[in-house]
C-alpha cells in the first residue's frame, strides 16, 4: 500500500538512502541499499550493501542490530528498495526478516526487476509483517539513486550518461598545438570519480586516435561526508576511513571502432592489466584487423550500431555507461534515443576558429556508414569516400530533433559550470 509517511519514518528513509550511498561504485550489477532498525524510537541498527557478493541491507542490519547487543524482533525496518524474495549470490532478505520477527517494513521503492516485483513485500505480508511502500520525496530519490539497476532490469540495457566538456563559443575539441583539456581541474577530477562508478566507459575511435586516452578512473581518496559509510560487510566506519584507489573498480573501456582502427600501441592496449578494453566493430571490418585486436588481448565485439552494442553490453552485466564523447559518438547515442542523462562542463574560455564546433550532436545521428576512412591509424588504411564536415546539417526530411531535460541541474564546479539533464526516468 502506498503511504504518506509520518515525519519519523521519512528521517529514517532519509538516512536509510544516505548509508546506501556506501555501496557506489562496488555492488553493481546489484542496486545500491539502505537499511535502518528501530525500536521504540531508537535506532538500533544499520546497514548498507556494501560489496557484490556480501550481505545485503537488511541482512546488514540485523547483523548490526545483534552486534550492539539488541533483538530486532518487533522494530520497524526502512529499507531503500523492496527485501528481495529470490536466491541469489544472498540468500532471500524476506526470509531474514521474517525469522528475525520485524515488525513493521516501510520500502522507498520497489524492484522492477522480474525476478523480484512484489514477491518480498508479499511474502513478508502473508508472514504477518506491516509493510508500507512510501510515496512522495523518499520515494523517489530511492527511484533515482538506482537508475542504472532500473533502466537495466527494465530493458536489459545500461543507463547511458553523457559526459561533454564545452568552451564559451560551442568547441568541445580543442585545435591541434592547444592543450588537450577544455574543462578545469576540478572538473576532471569529478570525471574520475563518475568513472569509478560506471560499469563501462564509452569513447568513438575519432577521441581514441586523438587524444590516445587511457580512460581508468583515477579519483582523488576522499574522506567520506560525516555520517556517510564506507566499510566492508555492512559495518560502520565511525571514523576518518579514506577511501584509497586501491578500492577502486575499474570500468570496462570499450571504444566504438567499426573499422578496428585502433592502434595497437595505443595507451588503452598498453594498459590491459588495468583494465580490460572492448572494441565494437562493425561485421565489415577486416579480419585481419580485428585479430590483431583479440591478439592485442582486446575483446571484440561485432555489433551494427549503438543499440545492438548495448544489448551486449547489459548482457554481460553492464548497467551504466558513461559516454566520453567525442561529439559524433554522442549524436549516434541520441538518435538511437539512447541517451538517459547529460553532464556537460561549460568552461570560460573561447578556443577561437580553429577548434571544432559542438555541432554533430544538434545533427540527425552519427555519421554514415560508409567504410574506413583512408589512413587507418598506421594500420594500413583502406581508401574510403570523404567524409561530411562534423556540423553538416540533418539530411533532408528529418523534423525538429529538440529534446528537453525532464529535470536539469546547473553548478559551479572549480572555474566551470557543470549542467546535469536528466532525460529519461526509470
Ligand atoms: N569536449 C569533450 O568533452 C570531448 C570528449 C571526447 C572527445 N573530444 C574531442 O572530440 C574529438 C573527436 O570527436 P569526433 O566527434 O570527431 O569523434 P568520436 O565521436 O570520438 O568518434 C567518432 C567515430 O566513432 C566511430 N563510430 C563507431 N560506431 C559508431 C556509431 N554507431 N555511430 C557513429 N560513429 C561510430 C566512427 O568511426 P568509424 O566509422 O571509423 O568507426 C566515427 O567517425 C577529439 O578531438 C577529442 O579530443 C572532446
Amino acid at each position: 500500500m502506498n503511504s504518506q509517511l509520518t515525519g519519523t519514518d521519512q528521517r529514517h528513509l532519509r538516512r536509510a538512502l544516505e548509508l546506501a550511498e556506501g555501496g557506489r561504485g562496488r555492488v553493481s550489477p546489484n542496486p545500491l541499499v539502505g537499511a535502518v532498525l528501530v525500536r521504540g524510537g531508537e535506532v538500533v541498527g544499520e546497514g548498507w550493501h556494501a560489496e557484490l557478493g556480501g550481505p545485503h541491507a537488511e541482512r546488514a542490519a540485523l547483523e548490526d542490530c545483534r552486534g550492539r547487543g539488541e533483538d530486532p524482533a518487533g522494530a520497524t525496518m526502512y529499507v531503500t528498495l523492496e527485501p528481495c524474495a529470490h536466491t541469489g549470490r544472498q540468500p532471500p532478505c524476506a526470509e531474514a526478516i521474517l525469522e528475525a520477527g520485524i515488525a513493521r517494513v516501510v520500502i522507498a521503492s520497489e524492484d522492477p526487476s522480474e525476478k523480484a516485483s512484489g514477491r518480498g513485500p508479499g511474502i513478508l505480508r502473508d508472514g504477518g509483517v506491516e509493510v508500507e511502500l512510501a510515496a512522495g520525496e523518499e520515494a523517489t530519490a530511492a527511484r533515482l539513486l538506482n537508475q542504472p539497476f532500473r533502466k537495466h532490469a527494465r530493458t536489459g540495457l545500461p543507463l547511458v550518461t553523457l559526459k561533454l566538456a564545452m568552451s564559451l563559443d560551442g568547441r568541445t575539441a580543442t585545435p591541434p598545438g592547444d592543450s588537450p583539456w577544455i574543462s578545469g581541474e576540478a572538473s576532471r577530477a569529478l570525471v574520475h570519480r563518475w568513472r569509478a562508478e560506471s560499469d563501462a566507459i564509452a569513447v568513438g575511435i575519432e577521441t581514441a586516435l586523438a587524444d590516445d586516452p587511457l580512460l581508468t578512473a583515477r579519483p582523488e581518496p576522499t574522506e567520506p561526508a560525516s555520517g556517510a559509510p564506507y566499510g566492508p560487510n555492512g559495518s560502520i566506519r565511525r571514523t576518518g576511513a579514506r577511501r584509497t584507489g586501491a578500492e577502486v573498480r575499474q570500468p570496462l573501456r570499450v571504444v566504438f571502432d567499426r573499422w578496428a582502427r585502433l592502434p595497437l600501441d595505443s595507451r588503452l592496449l598498453r594498459t590491459l592489466e588495468e583494465a580490460p578494453v572492448l572494441v565494437v566493430v562493425s561485421s565489415r571490418a577486416e579480419a585481419a584487423r580485428t585479430a590483431a585486436l583479440r591478439d592485442a588481448g582486446a575483446e571484440v565485439l561485432v555489433a551494427e550500431g549503438v543499440e545492438a552494442a548495448l544489448g551486449d553490453l547489459g548482457r554481460r552485466g553492464v548497467t551504466s555507461l558513461f559516454l566520453e564523447g567525442g561529439a559524433t559518438l554522442a549524436a549516434a547515442f541520441r538518435a538511437a534515443g539512447q541517451l538517459d542523462e547529460a553532464r556537460v562542463f561549460v568552461a570560460p574560455v573561447l578556443l577561437g576558429a580553429g577548434a571544432r564546433r559542438a555541432g554533430p550532436l544538434a545533427t540527425a545521428g552519427g555519421e554514415p556508414d560508409r567504410g574506413p576512412r583512408a589512413g587507418g591509424a598506421g594500420m594500413g588504411g583502406v581508401e574510403g569516400e570523404p567524409w561530411p564536415a562534423p556540423s553538416a546539417p540533418p539530411a533532408s526530411g528529418a523534423g525538429p530533433e529538440r529534446l528537453s531535460a525532464l529535470s536539469r541541474s546547473v553548478d559551479s564546479v572549480g572555474e566551470d559550470a557543470l549542467i546535469v539533464a536528466r532525460f529519461k526516468e526509470w
